[in-house]
């Protein structure tokens, strides 16, 4: 009886203020409003660098610690120092940090599906950068890289301009299993099956260092001497190491031997430049703008593209150095 009376009661008040214009408060309904979209200031993005094996490396890790300071990212940046172990235990880590979305450059291709999977069970996106990694398409939102086959392709085509289509090649590979070693050798051989008369007649891994470049260029020249006329290097620090070992075999590198590189990175220009090496291409290392831009997207649920592929040029010795003050590394 009492719960009726108060009930007729709040009935009357509701009638008086609705006569007297006021609006009794109100049950606030939730709209459907777009969700309010992330700023750079309000994530935490983490980065598993692989290590600083080059000059391309080097200039690849500025970009992306001088890209997150200007647009004030909180970055949690982790150095793997070449080994995948310790990259592996990078991921963990950031996982554990809880981070919006973690960034990586796979030190080799294989070897990543366990940790991914453990990302993506943490509702944790990654986002692939300067290298692939051969796992399943749903582990991983993007790829932000460069087409590392078509550098094999084009090292190649270069290689069949300067020598005329006929050459003794010594290769100096990349890291083995790594993504630009297994493309740029695959994409190099595709194009050299249209010209039998150059050759590969030895080929091994320099790691992607000036020293072992050196050191395996060393062997080559022990083992080959004269026979070799031309030096494929997968990338420039190869092939300033190698260019070392030539010298000090009392040969003139870009002369007597012709030699190739990718990355062309500035220790290269100054050597086109020196006339010691013949061309570069270009692998570009400025990832950092790109990567947060796309990271920034991911993180507000927009859609990206699977592959985001970088634009790249061939450099020769002609204008090296007319061009040399414009690059940025
Ligand atoms: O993944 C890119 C490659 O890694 C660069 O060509 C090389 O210099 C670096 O170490």
């Amino acid at each position: 009886m009492k719960t009726m009376r108060a009930l007729l009661a709040l009935s009357a008040l509701l009638l008086l203020l609705g006569t007297l214009g006021c609006q009794p408060t109100q049950t606030v309904v939730p709209q459907a409003t777009s969700p309010v979209k992330k700023t750079y200031a309000d994530v935490i993005i983490g980065y598993a660098q692989l290590g600083a094996e080059s000059e391309w490396r080097a200039a690849n890790t500025t970009s992306i610690k001088e890209t997150a300071d200007q647009l004030g990212i909180e970055l949690h940046f982790l150095d793997a120092q070449q080994n995948q172990d310790k990259q592996i235990e990078a991921v963990r880590k950031l996982i554990v940090q809880k981070v919006d979305l973690i960034g990586i450059s796979p030190i080799v291709e294989t070897g990543w599906s366990e940790v991914f999977q453990e990302a993506k069970n943490a509702g944790i996106p990654i986002i692939l950068v300067d290298r692939r990694a051969a796992v399943q398409e749903d582990l991983y939102v993007s790829y932000l890289g460069s087409d590392f086959l078509e550098e094999g392709r084009n090292a190649a085509r270069v290689m069949a301009d300067l020598t005329g289509g006929k050459a003794q090649i010594v290769e100096l590979v990349g890291t083995i299993n790594s993504a630009p070693a297994n493309d740029r050798y695959r994409g190099f051989r595709e194009i050299l099956a249209d010209y039998p008369e150059m050759e590969i007649i030895a080929s091994e891994t320099g790691d992607f260092t000036r020293a072992r470049g050196r050191e395996v260029m060393e062997k080559f020249l022990n083992e080959h001497g004269s026979e070799i006329t031309a030096v494929y290097a997968h990338n420039d620090d190869m092939a300033l190491g190698a260019i070392t070992a030539i010298e000090e075999h009392g040969l003139k590198p870009g002369v007597d031997i012709k030699i190739i590189s990718i990355d062309a990175a500035r220790g290269a220009f100054e050597a086109m430049i020196a006339g010691k090496l013949n061309a570069a291409i270009e692998c570009n290392p400025l990832l950092g703008p790109q990567f947060f831009e796309l990271a920034l997207k991911v993180i507000n649920g927009e859609t990206v593209p699977k592959w985001v592929p970088s634009e790249e040029g061939i450099f020769f010795p002609f204008d090296a150095a007319e061009i040399l003050p414009t690059r940025k590394y």
